[in-house]
């Protein structure tokens, strides 16, 4: 088995792109994906953040449905707590039949105390009505907890509206249910049928979760339901106790944990030489996205400190370039799968080679080139995990 390629688009558009220009990309960067033999694409979904400009990612995948053939979508991730289960169950349904298939449900809880406000989800014991309510929820993993919550709720819900039998439940955060269908009035009467949004196959769909906190909630569902893992490449700690609270409660509930099923995104850059490569990412739109967006946030997160820690420096000490030369995959297709057999060797190893997409829309060929050499060059080479 090789180890499967996939692009994961949150986008990191650079402030000023226009809605059209996002889509565009979006859609562009699906096609030439799918064309250089990509297993997947996975498209985030945000409410508030101006660099991760995409609130519906279905609608970027249905756009490229008809224009691509072999690639599957997911949404990175539906925020379930954000919208009605029965809307969302419809939507996951009916898009995974458009897609015949090639469709798989990325779920999570939502990252941003912003997004949570909009949406009007309040932490249990918040007092005020303030966006600083909101962070202190975050900041404490009161929000964390009530979010986790409501994603068991609505998950619930999804599978009772996809199996299409009646009921009727009334829960703590959402009311839903399924009639029963009416009796057929005359032998060719069909007007009483109910449509059919269940996904393709009318199987429950290939469902994915997102984990990012060290001790992640996420990462224990998964492991109980047997989700696919999904993480976001935050340091070897981190990584390792996703991979240790996913298998522990995997193996509770009677499966067999997978390395290969993990999905681990991370930032990497694929050229034709080290130096060219290294040029690209420090000068060009990536290393624009770290020195104004992802560094700053990431140390709020607390990755520099574990990116800092696995390499023995002072978080302080950590910029683009510490980044560039110790912590992403950068350089030519030798290089890259050096780095990567390396990184496995030490933390196990995961089955996608999930790549972070950047904001190429100004000239995309850089960008493109990166995608069909890690495609084509990379992946086949790296040495999958034992289990
Ligand atoms: C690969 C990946 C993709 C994510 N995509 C989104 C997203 O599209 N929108 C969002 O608000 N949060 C996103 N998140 C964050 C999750 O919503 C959520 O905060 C996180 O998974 C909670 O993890 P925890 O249970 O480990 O704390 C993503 C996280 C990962 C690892």
């Amino acid at each position: 088995m090789t180890m499967e390629t996939g692009l994961i688009f949150h986008p990191y558009m650079r402030p000023g792109r226009t809605a059209r220009q996002t889509f565009e990309w979006g859609v562009q960067s699906a096609i030439a994906s799918d064309k250089a033999g990509f297993d997947s694409m996975m498209i985030s979904e945000h409410a508030s953040q101006i660099w991760e400009n995409i609130p519906n990612p279905e609608l970027i995948m249905s756009a490229a449905a008809l224009q691509t053939s072999r690639i599957k979508f997911a949404p990175m991730a539906h925020l379930l707590p954000h919208q009605h289960p029965t809307k969302l169950a419809m939507t996951v349904g009916w898009l995974s039949q458009i897609l015949e298939g090639r469709y798989f449900l990325g779920i999570g809880a939502g990252a941003y105390p912003a997004a949570s406000y909009m949406h009007g989800i309040r932490g249990e014991n918040m007092e005020g009505h303030r966006l600083e309510d909101a962070k202190a929820a975050f900041a404490s993993g009161e929000m964390s907890k009530r979010l986790n919550d409501m994603v068991r709720e609505s998950l619930y819900i999804m599978e009772k509206i996809w199996a299409r039998e009646p009921f009727f439940f009334e829960g703590k955060y959402w009311n839903a249910g399924f009639p029963e269908e009416e009796p057929a009035h005359t032998e060719d009467d069909e007007q009483h049928k109910l449509a059919d949004f269940s996904p393709w196959g009318g199987a429950f769909p290939e469902v994915a979760v997102t984990g990012f906190s060290l001790k992640s909630p996420s990462m224990k569902l998964a492991g109980e339901k047997n989700f696919k893992p999904v993480s976001i490449f935050s340091g070897l700690e981190a990584l390792k106790w996703h991979w240790d609270i996913y298998s522990e409660a995997n193996i509770k509930a009677g499966f067999t944990p997978d390395r290969q099923r993990h999905a681990v995104s991370h930032t990497i850059f694929v050229g034709d030489t080290d130096a060219e490569a290294k040029r690209e990412v420090m000068e060009g739109p990536i290393g624009y996205c770290f020195n104004k967006y992802l560094i700053p946030i990431w140390r709020r997160f607390g990755m520099m400190a574990g990116f800092a820690k696995d390499h023995g420096i002072d978080e302080l000490d950590a910029d683009l370039e510490f980044l560039v030369d110790k912590v992403f995959i950068v350089g030519s297709p030798d290089t890259v799968v050096e780095k990567m057999n390396e990184l496995f060797t030490k933390c196990g190893g995961w089955g996608t080679l999930q790549i972070e997409s950047h904001d190429y829309y100004d000239d995309p060929s850089p960008w493109f080139h990166s995608l069909e050499l890690a495609a084509k060059e990379v992946a086949p080479r790296i040495s999958l995990p034992k289990q």
